[in-house]
């Protein structure tokens, strides 16, 4: 398993091109099951969980090719629907074909997801969803079974309880071909809901008010293959954003949607960081002192959970106590104790972290757990004084296209070494 290898110090400065977001990517090629012939998707970020994802749909009979950032999709009729526990294993986003595939055959079979690093994250409402829609939900030896008794779904008043992300997309996905209306309500209003929307109808389909909390979509009878260039990765972005400021650096992002980011560059401007619009591009920069900020996570438009480690550290650099409250996911400070083995001062309580900033962080070996926590750890070596290793980085190979390779044309000392581990 490889390592990063980071010396602290020095402050970034430069230009970095932000990727395809990988939380579009992922829904977008299931997308492709809904339709049969020839999906080309462009600016597809080069990462392990979309490797992932080709796969599974070439497990499921589908020719699917990636060749520099376009992925190329030969869609024809899937003879087993079932997404295999060898694959979901891999990417708890693989349980997003179950929604294309109950609409366009009537029946699949996805191994349950299992727990992850960063909670339990079942998927009762992606399931209760599509009971509402005429399937029936079988759980046996760890798969769940759906079918749908009259061989097509039909659409329904969905109403979730809480807006999960690959909930809405699930059953948005199984609306497009369903007989009839749906209507989501309390769904998720994320900019890659907006973005799978926008595929879809693309593609034939009818769906309204994705981006609100109620999505319309009236069923069509077949849609058609789609060519389409997906978004920029916020979360990237706002992971160079963080990067940029906790160095002290000036950093220009290109090809970054500001608008998708409004609680990230507010807590950035409230703690005192410079983010400003600079030609295509966004500019960050912060010389002086950090200002301590709270933030408390939320679904979109809130600060998102995605963001709450890097957030973290940061604030390991501000002047004086920062909260940090995570609501979305019932695990996500695994970051903590690395960042404290490293000089941070971070206290636990529950779902919400005190944050005491400190003059330095030391480099250290840190283990790298969640994508989001492993970035974190990076941006972490990236200040502190001194060399950190961070290991086990195929955690962060699955969010982040070529870290290693930006943060140095931004100046940092960093490497990829070959892990031992
Ligand atoms: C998506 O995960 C993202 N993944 C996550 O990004 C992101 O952290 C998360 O949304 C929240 O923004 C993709 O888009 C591929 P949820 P998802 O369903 O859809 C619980 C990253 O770093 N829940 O909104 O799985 C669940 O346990 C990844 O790129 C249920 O209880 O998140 C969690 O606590 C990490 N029942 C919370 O809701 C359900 O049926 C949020 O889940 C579904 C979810």
């Amino acid at each position: 398993m490889d390592n990063i290898r980071v010396e602290g110090g020095v402050p970034l400065s430069g230009r970095v091109r932000i990727s395809g977001a990988k939380n579009a990517a992922l829904p977008i090629l299931t997308a492709a099951l809904l339709a049969d012939g020839a999906h080309t998707f462009r600016n597809v970020p080069d990462l392990r969980d979309v490797h992932t994802m080709l796969r599974m749909l070439r497990r499921l009979g589908i020719d699917a090719e990636y060749e520099r950032g376009v992925a190329t999709v030969q869609a024809r009729p899937v003879l087993e629907p079932v997404a295999p526990y060898d694959l979901v294993k891999q990417m708890r986003a693989s349980v997003l074909v179950l929604g294309p595939l109950v609409a366009r055959y009537g029946r699949a079979s996805v191994s349950l997801p299992g727990g992850c690093a960063i909670g339990a994250r079942p998927i009762d409402q992606h399931l209760r969803g599509l009971e509402a829609m005429g399937a029936a939900v079988r759980l046996e030896h760890g798969y769940v079974h759906v079918d749908v008794p009259s061989g097509r779904l039909r659409g329904a008043d969905i109403y979730l309880d809480f807006p999960t992300v690959t909930g809405t997309e699930n059953l948005l996905a199984a609306a497009a071909l369903a007989e009839g209306r749906t209507t989501i309500g309390n769904a998720a209003r994320e900019p890659e809901i907006e973005e799978l929307a926008h595929v879809l109808n693309k593609m034939g389909a009818s769906v309204d008010g994705a981006g609100t909390d109620t999505i319309v979509v009236e069923g069509r009878e077949q849609l058609a293959p789609v060519d389409h260039a997906i978004i920029a990765d916020r979360i990237e972005a706002g992971t160079y954003m963080v990067a940029a400021a906790a160095t002290r650096g000036d950093v220009l992002l290109e090809g970054v949607q500001l608008e998708h980011l409004d609680a990230v560059v507010a807590k950035l401007r409230e703690a005192g960081v410079t983010v400003e619009r600079e030609g295509d591009g966004v500019r960050v920069a912060h010389q002086g002192r950090l200002r301590p900020v709270d933030a408390t996570t939320a679904p979109h438009p809130g600060f998102p959970t995605d963001m709450q480690a890097q957030l973290m550290v940061l604030m390991c650099r501000a002047d004086g106590q920062s909260q940090i409250r995570e609501t979305v996911f019932e695990n996500r400070f695994m970051h903590v104790p690395e960042l404290n083995r490293m000089g941070a001062n971070i206290a636990v309580d529950g779902r919400t972290a005190t944050v005491r900033g400190v003059p330095r962080l030391g480099g250290a070996q840190v283990m790298a757990t969640d994508l989001r926590a492993s970035a974190s750890l990076v941006i972490a070596g990236l200040v502190a004084e001194g060399v950190t290793e961070v290991l086990r980085v195929y955690h962060i190979d699955r969010g982040y296209e070529r870290i290693e390779e930006k943060l140095a044309g931004l100046g940092a000392h960093i490497e990829r070494v070959s892990g031992h581990a």
